[in-house]
């Protein structure tokens, strides 16, 4: 079920002298189930009445420590029952509860009372396997949960599954519900829109429930599904309790957080219950995805770089060929032709472009969005993927040897997902659809989702992919999706079936991923929707980097690479340095700004080099080079967000410590120096303070007198002055501490 997520990593730590090595224990005298690795404890245990009770989830408690047994919470007045104050791990709607369920069905005779009780456990190699049973009825619930040893992050989901002789319909199914004591808390969780993704908004938790959602058939730019949860009113970067969480899947999902009667927390997600219903006849059972949950005492900084090490640990493509051990490999620096030509691609107008990328040291090619059927414009030709004649006479053969002959790799854009009605596909199939039969069909951008959870739709998706790939070298695709779904029906099926179709749409979806994965194991992937509409755990089992937006202004990107590492790692964060003034905020900025606010990330080019200046094409290429010697350290180090752009602020400030500690890059921008005030004291984070470190510029200039190596303990606690003339509107420097 964890796509072997943590078997290859059960080796646990030993400098946790004193602990257990044993990561799953279950005490039968108290009923207790416990989880440990890294600085985390996590245990839950079988209360009187037999439910599943959430004990505690918090900093790892020593061997010796026993976790009392569950006592069910008391009731408050007559009006909530002990049923609903009690933190269950998995409760079923019934018995008057009015907290969140983690599952709700209704029976064929019309009963929708579920009340799910422990069955019987087995100990796995990751962690457990418990079953729950209704009181009454063969309706079963396997709960699987597995520790990663090195993160202390727990991967948690349910397998719903009916023995019942008649079908049942499920209506509400989380992954899994987590608690917390009552508490003051602040909840963190990112917000957007096109072109605006990723905003980190913070709130008190307040009595009531929270919704984060998306109802769009895919993981939408709205809400991207991810929480953390701070203890205190205060948001904190470096210090403090953190739990938190994101869901590992890329339909329509939510995140509640609600803070009951008695003040206690329960986060609760999975399928979106919104406009929801799976149908499981007798012997059918129903998969949740995998909902993984952590802990820190490091602040908001210290959950990302935890859930950074786990992304690239044990959710990222692995590398191919290297053994299951090997990380995934840094992003090629690329260059995407999309701003540059948008539809007006051709063999020329691409390989002037690629002859500039490989002169600038890219590593590779990606042609957009243009290339194939009769598409010209937004108005037609999805569905139809040959190349187009008039553009590419001779194929795209031509187009690849050229970027194979400058030493670079190939990409394409695709949108497997979706069809123009104006194109042959939707001509010959306009059944292939989301539709209601006999209602209009609501275009956006001029297109239609076709309805992937149909074999015929899937084996065509699957079909073309394959082709595309078997007949032409191509080492990378951008697979986009440009719009969410509307009237979304599925009218194979019988009526009471269809709305099976938000969870088969994206295990389709996934299992195509993985097929073509298998096929063609060189081929790498980038998930876009639009920008960041579909960025989830789920996607990223499959995808080795995202789009985070469409939105390349490079002070806007500074923002969002801040909200989007609260959650993801840089190592899948594309950011191209496109052209100034931008076309969305029409904001100039030097070429310097715009290439180290991009080196944040997977850095890539996505300008009309054809139209830069030698001048231009000289500062891009040295950077280019100064990128690929610290990039490790960038996207696979620990990040501090040492000054966050949020807020309006003047400045802003990134760090990024690499595994041994032998190398640190520090990121500075200026937003705008009022009154003349010089760029605070950088003090530095993560490093060895015995190690000594030499530092040396990237791009900008450390203030006079200052000692270019020092130890680690100098760095940390004194700081890095940066030059006084580093003052004015759109500025940027950075810079390398190397040990000595
Ligand atoms: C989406 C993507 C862009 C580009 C266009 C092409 O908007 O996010 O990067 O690929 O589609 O149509």
């Amino acid at each position: 079920m964890f796509r072997n997520i943590f078997s290859s990593l059960l080796v646990l730590s030993t400098s946790l002298v004193g602990f257990s090595q044993s990561a799953a224990r279950f005490d039968e005298a108290t009923k207790v189930f416990r989880l440990e690795g890294a600085n985390v404890t996590y245990a839950f245990g079988v209360n009187a009445r037999g439910e599943l009770q959430q004990l505690y989830w918090g900093g790892r408690i020593a061997t010796a420590d026993s976790v009392p047994a569950a006592i069910p919470a008391r009731e408050w007045a007559s009006f909530d029952s002990s049923y609903t104050t009690t933190a269950q791990e998995y409760a079923g709607w019934g018995a008057g509860l009015f907290v969140e369920p983690a599952l709700k069905v209704t029976f064929q005779d019309g009963n929708r009372d579920l009340v799910l009780h422990y069955d019987s456990h087995q100990i796995t190699s990751e962690g457990f396997k418990i079953v729950l049973k209704d009181i009454k009825r063969k309706v079963f619930v396997t709960l699987q949960y597995a520790i990663d040893p090195q993160t202390g992050i727990v991967g948690r989901s349910a397998t719903i599954e009916n023995r019942e002789a008649e079908p049942i319909t499920i209506e509400q199914a989380a992954a899994a519900a987590w608690a917390l004591p009552a508490a003051h808390y602040t909840l963190n969780y990112l917000t957007g829109r096109w072109a605006g993704e990723w905003t980190l908004t913070q709130e008190k938790l307040q009595p009531g429930e929270r919704v984060m959602e998306s109802r769009r058939g895919s993981t939408g730019h709205q809400a991207n599904p991810w929480f953390a949860i701070q203890a205190g009113d205060n948001p904190d970067e470096n210090s403090g309790e953190v739990w938190f969480g994101a869901l590992a899947w890329s339909g329509s999902w939510r995140i509640t957080v609600e803070q009951d009667q008695l003040d206690a927390i329960r986060v609760t997600g999975g399928f979106n219950p919104f406009d929801f219903g799976y149908v499981l006849k007798p012997g059918q059972s129903l998969e949740s995805p995998v909902f993984y949950g952590g802990y820190s005492d490091h602040g908001l900084g210290g959950a990302s770089r935890l859930l950074h090490h786990f992304e690239i640990a044990h959710v990222l493509p692995r590398r191919i060929g290297e053994g299951e051990a090997a990380a995934p490999k840094p992003r090629p620096v690329i260059y995407n032709s999309w701003e540059a030509t948008e539809f007006r691609v051709s063999e020329v107008g691409q390989i002037a472009l690629a002859e500039r990328a490989a002169a600038l040291g890219v590593d590779r090619f990606v042609m957009d969005d243009g290339w194939f059927g009769q598409r010209k414009d937004d108005h037609a030709g999805l569905g139809d993927w040959y190349v187009n004649q008039q553009k590419f006479p001779h194929g795209l053969k031509p187009l690849i040897d050229k970027v194979h002959a400058l030493k670079m790799d190939f990409g394409l854009w695709v949108e497997p997902e979706m069809v123009n009605p104006d194109s042959d596909l939707y001509r010959k199939h306009p059944d292939w659809v989301l539709n209601f039969p006999g209602r209009p069909r609501s275009e956006q951008r001029n297109q239609l989702v076709l309805n992937l959870a149909r074999a015929d739709v899937r084996d065509y998706v699957l079909g073309f992919l394959d082709k595309l790939l078997s007949e032409n070298d191509i080492a990378f695709l951008k697979w986009d999706y440009n719009r969410n779904w509307s009237e979304p029906g599925w009218d194979q099926l019988p009526p009471a079936e269809q709305k099976k179709v938000y969870v088969e749409f994206t295990r389709n979806l996934y299992g195509i991923l993985a097929e073509l994965k298998k096929r063609h194991p060189k081929v790498e992937l980038e998930s876009c929707s639009g920008g960041g509409g579909r960025v989830d755990l789920g996607i990223l089992q499959y995808a080795d980097e995202v789009w985070p937006s469409d939105n390349t202004d490079p002070f806007d990107r500074l923002m969002q690479q801040d909200g989007f590492t609260y959650a993801y790692t840089p190592q899948v964060m594309m950011a191209w340095v496109t052209d100034s003034p931008h076309w969305g905020n029409k904001r100039s900025t030097s070429l310097q700004y715009r290439m180290l606010s991009s080196m944040q990330g997977s850095l890539g080019i996505g300008a009309d080099i054809t139209k830069w200046t030698d001048e231009e094409m000289a500062t891009a290429k040295r950077l280019i080079a100064a990128y690929h010697q610290v990039q490790v350290t960038v996207v696979q180090g620990d990040l501090y967000r040492l000054i966050s752009p949020r807020n309006g602020s003047e400045f802003s400030a990134t760090q990024t410590v690499n595994r041994d500690k032998s190398q640190s890059v520090v990121f500075a921008f200026i937003h705008s120096t009022n009154e003349g005030r010089g760029f605070p004291r950088l003090k530095l984070k993560g490093l060895d303070a015995k190690t000594t470190y030499m530092v040396t510029p990237i791009e900008g200039e450390l203030v006079h007198g200052s000692p270019t190596t020092a130890s680690g303990a100098w760095w940390m606690n004194h700081g890095l002055d940066l030059d006084e003339n580093f003052r004015g509107d759109f500025q940027a420097a950075a810079f390398r501490l190397d040990k000595k």
